[in-house]
């Protein structure tokens, strides 16, 4: 691991639950994520951890509970109003506008970080313009650092799918966020797709300094990049620690170690 600082604690979950119905998602969920710190969430399928990145980012409510950002406390906000306090995602089913090309798309991520009125843009004229360069400049930078120059101007949808997941990385870093909060990234990829999603998000902790928190089902990958492991099974918490302290959890062994995983 990188000689990194690990900071103050950035992101505070505490006593969350979330019902749908009948079904309790998560119950009574406490943890907190430290800045610059790499934080994976994993556990079983079904065990609540896409809804979890989803109460973070405000795409869900929850029925209990509340989420400190950076000294900040809510439990109602929406999820644009969580993406402009910093606090950006990628999808475990992808996000993207398929018949654009990533750099369009890149743009729409930053749209966010777009101050100026809709209609100098549309003129692209005074300070519309001079922003769009800027914001054009940034894009660049993040299509030069995931290393997809050469399909700038390709729609998304004719990519191969490990590259579709990397163009949904780059739209969330459009966002310049503090924290990313990343919903599998690299299911359904081969060995090298693998290989490759996991340095850039290495490089994106390391070079940007951003918080990561990462649902990941691939085990070889959370022990080696993470900092932190939060586990749940039946939207219950059952471990929480280094990787060393979780693999040696007896509980996180037989619910979910286990298993085969
Ligand atoms: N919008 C919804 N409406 C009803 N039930 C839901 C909804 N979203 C999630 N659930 C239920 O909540 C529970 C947790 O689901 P969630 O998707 O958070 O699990 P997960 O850990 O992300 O699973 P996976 O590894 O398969 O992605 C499941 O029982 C699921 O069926
Ligand atoms: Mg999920």
């Amino acid at each position: 691991m990188s000689k990194k600082k690990i900071g103050e604690v950035i992101l505070d979950v505490r006593n969350i639950s979330l019902r749908f119905g009948g079904v309790n998602a998560l119950t009574d969920i406490s943890f907190n994520v430290r800045e610059h710190e790499i934080r994976a969430i994993i556990g079983p399928n079904g065990a609540g951890k896409s809804s979890m990145l989803n109460c973070i980012n405000g795409v869900y409510t929850p029925s209990e509970g509340s989420i400190t950002f950076r000294g900040q406390t809510f439990s109602h906000m929406n999820s644009r109003q969580v993406a402009e306090m910093g606090v950006a995602r990628t999808f475990q089913n992808l996000a993207l506008f398929k018949g654009m090309s990533v750099i369009d798309n890149l743009m729409a991520g930053r749209n966010l970080k777009i101050k100026s009125n809709l209609f100098l843009q549309a003129l692209r004229i005074g300070p519309a313009a001079r922003e769009e360069v800027q914001h054009r400049a940034f894009v660049e930078r993040i299509i030069d650092f995931l290393e997809i120059q050469a399909y700038r101007k390709t729609p998304v949808g004719q990519l191969p799918y490990g590259l579709q997941k990397r163009v949904d990385l780059g739209r969330a870093l459009a966002m310049e966020p503090q924290v990313l909060l990343l919903d599998e990234p690299m299911a359904g990829m081969n060995v090298e797709e693998k290989q490759d999603m996991c340095r850039f998000i290495l490089d994106v902790n390391d070079e940007f300094g951003t918080t990561i928190v990462l649902i990941e089902h691939d085990m070889g990958v959370v022990m080696d990049i993470s900092d932190r492991v939060v586990v749940l099974d039946y939207g219950k918490k059952i471990g929480d620690g280094t990787p060393d302290e979780v693999r040696n959890n007896e509980e996180v062994i037989r619910a979910y170690l286990g298993t085969g995983h």
